[in-house]
């Protein structure tokens, strides 16, 4: 088989901390005897994202010195790219484990893997809050979740026994090595990766379809971990992703699968380690379009872009795939970016994702021309609005 271009893990291994099938009963019965430490939906997450090798090449949750490299200098203490800490945040009473102990993993009641515990330390939360996310401000989602998540944490390699259902990932999840052998059965040597939280609206098809027009392949890999409670449930979005894949895209240059990540909003900075994921997935390239993981005014439109240029010789190892925003023009009668369209703001139509579920909320219809009919349909029920065509 020949190897594909570009797609090699990043740090060259993709990593696998779980355990085979046969050893798992063992396993089990050895961590029934050992002390339960019970995780939060977050950490659970990552515990299978680590050890499937989605967050190759750590092999476990970050130590004090490799998670300050992160947050300063968007490096391992290795000089291995990598933006962000992932950290096993525990409330002081909760982490009374020291170095050298093994203690079990699980989540709402069910054992899912196991923590060698290596290191135990305090989180420098606001100054690494002020580093990952630009701000330490509370509204802001991804902060929040950091500094409420806990003062201590726990750092060591991890292995995992459990079964992902429990996470509630359903039939579409499919670990790195397993996206990786679909891609090569395709005989994909160009993919690209969609990273998405949104329902599907057509500045994204827009972005696919052009992608689609120069790649072998798409990796559609919408993010259903824990997302803030406004964004719409990753369930619904799922339909919608799926309907817009069985009216109107070619199902086999297009791989569906979900990234049980959650949602950090951390604008340039998660863009980052979102393209290092699907790289790890086996993409060669990474849609990066306007506001990238952004939230409110915390980031500039095209942050993410610039972050990501200037680690492009850095070891990146994916290539980004920018884009403008994208909207409909008028006049043109398309979707469209001011990189390709010639008209100016008052022929364009854009839709914020406050404004759609405002729309929905109100029983309002979508807009055709920013939504398809058969996306607005499953929105619509879900909303109990009563759907229907509208035009701008
Ligand atoms: S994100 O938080 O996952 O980035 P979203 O699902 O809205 O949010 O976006 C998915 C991808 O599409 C991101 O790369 C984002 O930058 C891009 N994107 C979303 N809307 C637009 C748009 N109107 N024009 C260009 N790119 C867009």
């Amino acid at each position: 088989m020949t190897e594909k271009l570009g797609s090699a893990p990043h740090g060259g291994v993709l990593i696998n901390r779980v355990l085979p099938s046969e050893a798992r009963g063992e396993a089990q019965a050895r961590a029934a005897r050992l002390p339960v430490l019970n995780v939060n939906a977050r950490a659970a997450s990552d515990l299978l994202l680590l050890a499937t090798g989605a967050f190759s090449p750590l092999e476990g949750f970050m130590g004090h010195d490799a998670a300050r490299s992160a947050a300063e200098n968007l490096t391992l203490p290795d000089g291995l790219l990598w933006p962000l800490p992932v950290l096993l945040q525990l409330e002081a009473s909760q982490a009374a484990f020291s170095p050298g102990s093994v203690v079990a993993l699980a989540y709402r009641g069910t054992l899912l893997g196991a923590l060698e515990v290596q290191e135990r330390f305090t989180v420098p939360g606001k100054k690494w809050a002020r580093e990952v996310f630009q701000t330490a401000d509370e509204a802001h989602p991804g902060v929040a979740a950091f500094l409420t998540g806990g003062d201590v944490a726990l750092a060591g390699p991890i292995r995992w026994f459990g079964d992902a259902s429990v996470l509630g990932v359903g039939e579409h999840w499919r670990t790195p090595a397993e996206t990786r052998a679909e891609m090569a059965r395709r005989g994909w040597q160009t993919v690209a990766g969609f990273q998405t939280r949104n329902p599907i609206h057509r500045a994204h098809e827009y972005v696919l379809r052009t992608v689609l027009e120069v790649m072998d392949g798409l990796l559609l890999h919408p993010l259903v971990g824990e997302t803030r409670p406004e964004d719409l449930s990753a369930d619904l979005r799922l339909r919608c992703y799926q309907a817009l894949l069985d009216h109107y895209l070619p199902q086999d240059r297009v791989l569906f699968s979900v990234l049980p990540a959650w949602m950090r909003y951390g604008g340039p900075r998660e863009a980052v380690f979102h393209a290092l994921v699907r790289k790890n997935f086996g993409c060669t390239h990474f849609i990066v379009g306007r506001d990238h993981a952004g939230v409110g005014k915390y980031y500039g439109p095209y942050d993410a872009h610039r972050l990501l240029k200037t680690l492009a010789s850095d070891g990146l190892g994916v290539q980004p795939l920018f884009f403008d925003e994208v909207y409909y023009c008028r006049r043109c009668g398309s979707l469209a970016s001011q990189r390709s369209c010639g008209h100016g703001p008052e022929d364009r139509l854009t839709l914020s994702g406050t404004e759609v579920r405002r729309r929905l909320r109100e029983g309002l219809p979508l807009p055709v021309e920013f939504t398809r009919p058969e996306v607005a349909a499953v929105l619509a029920e879900a909303f109990g609005a009563k759907g229907g065509v509208a035009h701008v």
